[in-house]
């Protein structure tokens, strides 16, 4: 593992539901660079008050100094959030890079959760080395996707979001539907066979990559869902908003 203390290691961050957790990483090899913190997140959790835990959060990484990435799992165009489908209304207009930056006084990039996820899964994880179009899917609370052509990210796809059916398709297919309504593994991999085979048939991706915690049950539903996309679970785990995020950090710091 590289020291802690070298400036130029990135700092990735991600805000999920219950926890803001961060570390610096090693974009050589997608490592942790230092010890991964937590905070718990603030409820509500308002930009104000997630920026005020993000100052808490980054005095425990005293060493990491240099940019840092943001996941928020939202529309995210030029730093501005424009959706917040499950977080508190009052991101949709806000701009967090700035709020960021100006709360902790670092270079702040705030990225789509499963779009940090997309890159870090196709740069050192699930999909490394896959060339031409990759899906990588969250399955959470809500249904994030990344789209990854050649390694270019198309940001903000929301394919959570397609109607199926006449549903929002992640009310149906996220882990939280599965949760809800105590789904067994067999009825939610019929609901996810209807969502993978409608990106199937939209989009004709070469790799479909699931990922979100409930990846880690994988070996329970992922075999019964049965479309002819190669279909694999996500490597990187909790590991891949992280890193995603740090990744963004350093590319907006390039262009
Ligand atoms: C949001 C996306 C987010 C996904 C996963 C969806 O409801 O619209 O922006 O990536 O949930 O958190």
């Amino acid at each position: 593992m590289a020291p802690a203390n070298q400036p130029d290691h990135p700092t990735g961050i991600d805000f999920g539901g219950s926890g803001i957790k961060a570390a610096a990483v090693d974009l050589e090899t997608g490592d942790f660079a230092s010890e991964r913190v937590r905070v718990d997140t603030p409820q509500p959790a308002t930009p104000d008050a997630v920026a005020e835990a993000m100052v808490e959060l980054l005095a425990q990484l005293p060493d990491s100094g240099g940019p840092v990435g943001v996941t928020v799992p939202g529309v995210v165009r030029h730093g501005v959030v424009h959706s917040a489908a499950n977080i508190d209304k009052a991101w949709i207009g806000t701009d967090a890079d700035a709020l960021f930056t100006r709360a902790t006084g670092r270079d702040v990039h705030v990225v789509n959760d499963a779009d940090a996820a997309g890159l870090a899964e196709v740069r050192y994880g699930a999909a490394r080395g896959q060339r031409g179009l990759v899906i990588v899917t969250t399955l959470g609370t809500g249904i994030g996707s990344a789209m990854v052509h050649d390694g270019v990210l198309v940001p903000n796809s929301e394919l959570g979001h397609l109607e199926i059916d006449g549903h929002n398709a992640e009310s149906r297919a996220a882990n939280s539907a599965r949760e809800r309504e105590e789904l067994s593994w067999e009825t939610w991999a019929k609901r996810l066979r209807r969502y993978y085979s409608t990106l199937e048939a939209l989009f004709s991706p070469d790799l479909i990559v699931v990922g979100g915690g409930v990846s880690k049950h994988s070996d329970e539903f992922l075999p019964l869902i049965g479309i002819d996309t190669p279909l694999v679970p996500a490597t990187l785990r909790n590991k891949a908003g992280i890193v995603g995020a740090a990744l963004v950090a350093e590319r907006e710091l390039r262009d």
